[in-house]
């Protein structure tokens, strides 16, 4: 049987869309990829130039996508995947929260067209804020939950990897530890669940001199890791469309990976009518199931306050 054509629609081609672009054209993991933006000479522009990048002496040059255009919401018809990276970036000083009435107009704009193209595929959300926007996602798609998915807390939890496997000079990707609830403020690190190579993550890191305090600055700066990224260069973008690439392979290779995503939640951690930040299993049907960690009491508050956050602000948002 011939391999399924797989195709996607970038909705958005700023920092984070042309990003996830080039990682796509890096990866080769759809055959086609369709660019919309409302700035429709900069999609243009940007067919153009990642069609010439394909390093031609790689052996997986074909693995690339065939067909790289600058498309509209029509496009989507036959799609996959659709990703959504349009919206308001924080200006320095800003909270993600701070996007929400800008992004949501904006968002409203974008899904109803691709529902009425016919779209029957899998939505994939990075616009900000990101548990909101997934959420809205769904409320204005009507599509089932498993077919909507945001980036939610996986760029956190590859910067959390990334700090850990710094402090107890590990290779990241040995590291599983989570971070969890809202992509933003009031986001929080699992780290009483958290093990490396089978240990319990406290427990190495004790034994390695790194105390509980200095997990908590671990978490601090991870928490506020794009603000310092946003101080300095205005924007963040190759963190989150490598997670963002990170989903798309999962769903596209049907791989039941468990990636820490913005998930619906149906009763995990007393919770529902809500997309936060969880660890779920993803395939090619989208999201296939969340995992619920067993969290600590004191991980439980932190949960339930960041999706006390993330109610109050779609209940205004959405009112
Ligand atoms: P950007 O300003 O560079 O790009 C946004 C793009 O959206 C622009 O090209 C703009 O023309 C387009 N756009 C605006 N309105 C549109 C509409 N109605 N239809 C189609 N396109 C439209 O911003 P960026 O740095 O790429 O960030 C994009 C979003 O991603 C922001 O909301 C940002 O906060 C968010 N973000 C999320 C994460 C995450 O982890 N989830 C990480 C980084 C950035
Ligand atoms: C991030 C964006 C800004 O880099 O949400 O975390």
């Amino acid at each position: 049987m011939s391999k399924h054509h797989q195709k996607v629609v970038l909705v958005g081609d700023g920092a984070v869309g042309s990003a996830y672009a080039f990682a796509m054209m890096q990866q080769g993991l759809a055959e086609e990829l369709v660019i919309v933006d409302v700035i429709k000479e900069r999609t243009v522009g940007d067919a153009l130039d990642l069609e010439d990048a394909l390093d031609l002496e790689d052996a997986q040059v074909f693995t690339a996508p065939k067909q790289i255009y600058s498309g509209d919401y029509s496009d989507a018809k036959d799609a996959d995947l659709v990703v959504i990276t349009a919206g308001a970036p924080q200006k320095p000083g800003e909270t993600r929260l701070d996007l929400v009435n800008k992004n949501l107009k904006i968002l409203s704009s974008i899904v109803q067209p691709i529902v009425d193209s016919g779209f029957n595929g899998i939505f994939l959300v990075a616009a900000n804020p990101v548990d909101i926007l997934t959420y809205a996602t769904w409320k204005f798609s009507g599509f089932p939950k498993n077919k909507v998915i945001g980036s939610g807390t996986s760029l956190d939890s590859s910067r959390l990897r990334v700090a850990l496997g710094n402090k107890l000079d590990l290779d990241p990707r040995s590291i599983e530890a989570y971070i969890l609830g809202e992509h933003g403020d009031t986001e929080f690190a699992a780290y009483d669940e958290a093990t490396v190579g089978g240990v319990p993550l406290k427990d190495y890191a004790h034994n390695k001199g790194v105390t509980d305090s200095d997990l908590a600055d671990i978490e601090d700066k991870v928490r506020n890791k794009a603000y310092e990224i946003i101080n300095r260069k205005g924007a963040t973008y190759y963190g989150v469309a490598t997670s963002l690439m990170r989903i798309t392979r999962a769903i596209f290779r049907d791989e039941n990976a468990i990636l820490p995503v913005g998930a619906s939640l149906e009763g995990q951690y007393g919770l529902d009518d809500i997309f936060i930040g969880t660890p779920a299993i993803i395939n090619a049907s989208g999201l296939a199931g969340v995992v619920e960690i067993p969290l600590s009491d004191d991980e439980k508050a932190k949960m339930a306050n960041s999706a006390k956050t993330l109610k109050q602000v779609t209940k205004d948002g959405l009112a």
